[in-house]
């Protein structure tokens, strides 16, 4: 058994190696993520186990299927950037990943909000001035006094929700599939209209699909309360960025918290490579000290790594020996959806 693996980063190594010695299976190691591949690329491969934020182009998918290949495993949740009909029209199978660590990117989320709330984009550029007097002199919130709207209760938004309260946050959550598990907890609203006047910060935990799309737009900002702070570790699609900023710049919004960034496929390139993304969009955000910008990496714990490889290569193996993986995605209903 022979599976591809691309998008390596040099943290997996360890866990891939463990995995393959353990299952004795051969791995192909490539640094490069899917994109311009040919179908000599994947030869001998029996699974392509993927790993990447940026769109998987259709024709390496087609490459794949030319190549022999019938399954794809992803190391992560978020399917938003698969080509469904692609995969679906050559036959191949699709599984994902969907709780490596839901607490890894809920902690994120967290950890944003606090160092936004106590002014750390200010306090860090000060300091690094030597102008002490204007880091002593900012005033933060504390998350207890605060009120906290999470968008979205599947399993990344409910460990936040348990997180902030921890913090003696008031929660109040907005999503149309409640979680059972939170019945008790926290209160729900039955539209997002209602949640958006009561909150002082939005966290938002929902998959970027297409109807998700600018769910926080400028009549959505419009509605919030003045020195609102925004948190999107989910997808950078749900934000209008162009809002965004507009609100940043009325003073509407106190801050942001941006590690999914609309148009990430345009500075993921100059994020590979160290440079300054060229997207005037990116830089406004980036220079706002009220702004914290990452680059899509709120997953990245070691425990998170290590469940992203073992689980991936256990949907490999199960593909492989069964036909189906225990994480299978129905990839004709995604692409009918
Ligand atoms: P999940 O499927 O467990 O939960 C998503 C929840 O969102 C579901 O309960 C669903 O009903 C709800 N939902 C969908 N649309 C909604 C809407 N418009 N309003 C309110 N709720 C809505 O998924 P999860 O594991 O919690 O992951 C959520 C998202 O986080 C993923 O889809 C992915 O895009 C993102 N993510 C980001 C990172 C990162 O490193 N930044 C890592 C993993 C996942
Ligand atoms: C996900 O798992 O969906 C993420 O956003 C993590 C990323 C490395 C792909």
């Amino acid at each position: 058994m022979q599976f591809g693996i691309y998008g390596l980063k040099p943290e997996e190594k360890e866990f891939f190696d463990a995995w393959a010695a353990e299952n004795g299976v051969t791995l192909q190691f490539h640094q490069e993520i899917l994109g311009g591949q040919t179908p000599a690329d994947f030869a001998g491969d029996d699974v392509v186990v993927a790993l990447q934020t940026v769109a998987y182009p259709p024709a390496a998918i087609e490459a794949m299927a030319q190549a022999g290949v019938k399954y794809l495993a992803l190391r992560n949740v978020g399917t938003d950037n698969v080509p469904f009909a692609t995969l679906a029209a050559n036959g191949i199978q699709l599984a994902n990943v969907p709780a490596y660590s839901p607490q890894s990117i809920a902690e994120f989320a967290v950890s944003l909000t606090l160092q936004l709330v106590r002014n750390f984009g200010y306090v860090i550029q000060s300091i690094s001035h030597h102008q002490y007097t204007d880091a002593m002199q900012r005033t933060g919130k504390e998350l207890g006094t605060l009120t906290i709207g999470v968008v979205g209760t599947g399993r990344i938004g409910a460990s936040a929700v348990k997180l902030f309260q921890g913090f003696g946050s008031q929660v109040i959550a907005y999503d149309p599939y409640p979680n059972p598990a939170l019945k008790d907890q926290v209160e729900y609203v039955d539209d997002l209209a209602d949640l958006w006047p009561r909150v002082d910060v939005v966290d938002l935990h929902i998959p970027g699909t297409k109807e998700n799309t600018h769910l926080i737009g400028a009549d959505q900002i419009a509605q919030m309360k003045d020195g609102v702070y925004l948190i999107n570790t989910a997808r950078g699609n749900l934000i209008d960025t162009q809002a965004l900023i507009a609100g940043l710049a009325s003073g509407k919004i106190a801050g942001a918290g941006i590690d999914t960034f609309e148009f990430e496929a345009d500075v993921y390139p100059a994020w590979e490579k160290n440079e300054a993304p060229a997207n005037p969009l990116y830089e406004k955000l980036l220079a706002d000290p009220r702004v914290i910008m990452t680059p899509h990496i709120a997953y990245h714990t070691e425990t998170a790594v290590e469940n992203m490889v073992t689980v991936s290569l256990n949907n490999a193996k199960a593909f492989v020996e069964t036909g189906h993986a225990p994480h299978e995605l129905d990839v004709a209903k995604l692409a009918d959806a």
